[in-house]
């Protein structure tokens, strides 16, 4: 049981990916075709908004977002500690300084006070990270930020549902492996005024040939994980036959050749596939986090979430100072728990020093990064299962 390795994508996904690989007629299709224009329209109707606008992943949203504002060198942009790499490279690709905000004392999203506190005359926006799927304080951040006159930026990479992110002046979400629905690779952009660029290259044939090998290399390494699959998604990673979810690059900082890109036809095809199934998907991960929330021993039940919410949370997370103990006691019964985020700026192998995060700047993520895991709530944890998780952490 994993709470990685594309936990949306079966072998459903594998034989679609394989449609575009071994029908050489198909190939022409790879970039160019009606997929991503079908995904803006049904992702359009499902979050109720006029327009969205895809493109190859949620971090070149992010990136579009903040150069559809204008935001870039000498200006200031907050982002919460506690986050992926990506987002940060959001920003400094711009030629704007990420500042980073604390998290709530015992949650997971950006502390409001502390927003208050890092805001300068430099600062033109806040992307706010939904962390989990658990709704941020919207309502307050954007009164704060209507005061100072910031753009408002959700990142919403961790669910996608009606309404969410799409209160502000514009929302980032991802189809990559590990998201609410999984074309591999690609994101979305709502933006309430404006335009995105619409001249961005598409992702060069080699990287969206790597990225439809992933579903084949998966689905089949993750079913035999215990005698060949193992060493067969070892063997797909070691040779770049599929393409990492962070490259060596992005964690330095620094730019991959092909981006920002523009979401491939072939791509575009996985995630219309899949966003028929996103009631479902949604439905499940409700269930199975209510279940954790309700049946987890008394000392894991700090996660911060309302009561009168049903959440709908991509990975549950708990917290416990005996963290890797856990995590490594779960890996030898077979269950395979999240690492989100072990690190403010994570990864772990992230190169701090490029991140512009100050050390002890952000004392409650700090603190979070020690003791955090994630529980799966995906389509392939039922109850049973889901209880099973539970007993490994008594
Ligand atoms: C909080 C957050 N925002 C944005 C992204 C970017 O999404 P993508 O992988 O589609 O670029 C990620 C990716 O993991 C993320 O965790």
């Amino acid at each position: 049981m994993f709470t990685f390795f594309s936990p949306n994508s079966n072998y459903k996904d594998a034989f679609r990916a394989l449609k575009f690989l071994l029908l050489p007629w198909n190939w022409g299709s790879c970039k160019n075709g009606k997929y991503a224009e079908l995904v803006e329209k049904k992702l359009a109707g499902i979050l109720g908004v006029d327009r969205i606008y895809c493109f190859d992943s949620g971090r070149t949203a992010l990136h579009e977002a903040i150069n559809a504002f204008g935001v870039g060198e000498g200006d200031e942009v907050l982002v919460q500690a506690f986050t992926c790499v990506v987002v940060t490279n959001s920003v400094k690709y711009t030629g704007a300084k990420p500042i980073y905000v604390d998290t709530e004392k015992d949650g997971y999203n950006m502390d409001v006070e502390d927003l208050k506190k890092k805001i300068t005359p430099r600062t033109r926006a806040v992307i706010v990270q939904h962390t989990f799927g658990i709704p941020a304080d919207i309502e307050k951040i954007m009164e704060i930020a209507k005061e100072h006159d910031l753009k408002v930026i959700e990142d919403c990479a961790h669910g996608i549902w009606k309404g969410f992110g799409t209160r502000s002046d514009a929302a980032i979400y991802s189809f990559g492996v590990e998201k609410a629905i999984s074309s591999v690779r690609g994101g979305a952009l709502y933006l309430k005024k404006g335009k995105p660029d619409s001249s961005l290259p598409h992702l060069p044939y080699k990287i969206i040939l790597k990225h439809l090998l992933h579903p084949i290399f998966f689905s089949i390494g993750k079913t035999f994980y215990r005698t060949f699959g193992k060493a067969l998604l070892y063997f797909s990673k070691k040779t770049g036959l599929t393409a990492l979810i962070i490259e060596p690059k992005e964690k330095k900082g620094k730019r991959v050749k092909w981006f920002p890109a523009k979401f491939s036809n072939a791509l575009a095809y996985l995630a219309y596939k899949q966003l028929h199934l996103l009631p479902e998907f949604n439905k499940h991960r409700q269930k199975i986090s209510l279940y954790y929330r309700e049946n987890l021993p008394e000392k894991y039940k700090q996660t911060v979430i309302d009561d009168e919410k049903q959440p709908t949370l991509l990975r549950y997370p708990v917290r416990s100072k005996d963290r890797d103990k856990i995590m490594r006691r779960a890996k030898k019964s077979g269950v395979f728990l999240g690492n989100w985020y072990d690190c403010v700026v994570a990864p772990k192998d992230t190169k701090m020093e490029e991140m512009n995060y100050i050390a002890g700047s952000c004392p409650n993520a700090e603190k979070l990064t020690g003791e955090i895991f994630n529980l799966p709530t995906g389509r392939e944890v039922s109850v049973n299962l889901a209880q099973k998780i539970i007993n490994l952490l008594e």
